[in-house]
């Protein structure tokens, strides 16, 4: 619990830092119960989030067995960096080296869906834009600035901001409008989003593992007050009658 509290505030400066205004969120319709959608996510995660960030408040064994990938499976496709199955998802990347190439350490990602939460994330996946000014050649809508390079970008093509015209005061401003993709990318629009939202389920279930296990218990729950309840009527009527 201590470590997570640290986590949390370990993520709070950036937090302040980039709060973004006005960018409007996009919701994330994840789905806890969608294992093959957080299997991919998962993936996704392994294949193109763990050389900077890792989710080392986990373990592999428990992230395998709560998405029900067998263990054979995980140790092929999910660890390659020679890990076991019960160690903490931690990757090889030091916070002074990644702050020295990067300008900023990339931050642990297990706690990150509860803090940014789950339509900041989406956003911030389809937010990124060139822009050449950057070191990066990307910047971000949502996180102006942001130290971290379009790592996606393979996948979604070269995204470009377009903008409108508005008028503010009576004048005419230009405002950012939409990003959209040169279309050079492995994946169409719609696969993208898909790609996105099953990497936001992943980080909504690292963030709260034990959210799954809540759902399968609220079930027995709710099932044994139903129980609880007709016995008690029972009861009752079985009282009464020796009252008449
Ligand atoms: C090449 C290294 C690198 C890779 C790969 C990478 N990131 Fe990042 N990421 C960074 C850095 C550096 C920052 C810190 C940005 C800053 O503070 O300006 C960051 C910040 C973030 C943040 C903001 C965290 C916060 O709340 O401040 C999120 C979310 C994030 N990354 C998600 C991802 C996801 C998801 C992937 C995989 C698709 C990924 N990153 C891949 C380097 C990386």
């Amino acid at each position: 619990m201590k470590k997570m509290i640290i986590a949390m505030l370990a993520l709070l400066p950036s937090l302040v830092m980039a709060s973004g205004d006005a960018v409007k969120l996009d919701k994330a319709a994840y789905d806890l119960t969608d294992k093959a959608s957080l299997q991919r996510g998962l993936t996704t995660f392994m294949n193109y989030c763990f050389g900077c960030h890792s989710t080392q408040y986990q373990r592999y064994n428990r992230v395998a067995e709560d998405l029900g990938i067998p263990e054979d499976l995980m140790k092929e496709n999910i660890i390659f960096n020679g890990a076991k199955m019960g160690d903490l998802m931690k990757n090889a990347v030091s916070d002074k080296e990644a702050a020295k190439w990067f300008g900023a350490p990339p931050p642990d990602l297990t706690l990150v869906a509860r803090v940014r939460g789950a339509d900041w994330l989406y956003t911030y996946l389809h937010s990124f834009y060139v822009d050449p000014s950057r070191p990066t050649g990307v910047n971000n809508l949502l996180f102006p600035s942001v130290a971290m390079p379009h790592v996606l970008e393979p996948l979604q093509g070269t995204p470009r901001l377009h903008y409108a015209t508005e008028v503010v005061n009576g004048e005419e401003v230009k405002v950012p409008h939409s990003i959209v993709s040169d279309g050079n990318g492995e994946l169409s629009p719609e696969e993208y989003d898909q790609t996105v939202l099953d990497l936001v389920n992943f980080l909504v279930y690292s963030g709260e593992p034990v959210q799954l296990e809540r759902e399968r218990l609220g079930f027995w729950v709710l099932g044994f007050i139903v129980i609880f309840f007709i016995l008690t009527v029972l009861l009752k009527k079985e009282y009464w009658r020796d009252v008449h």
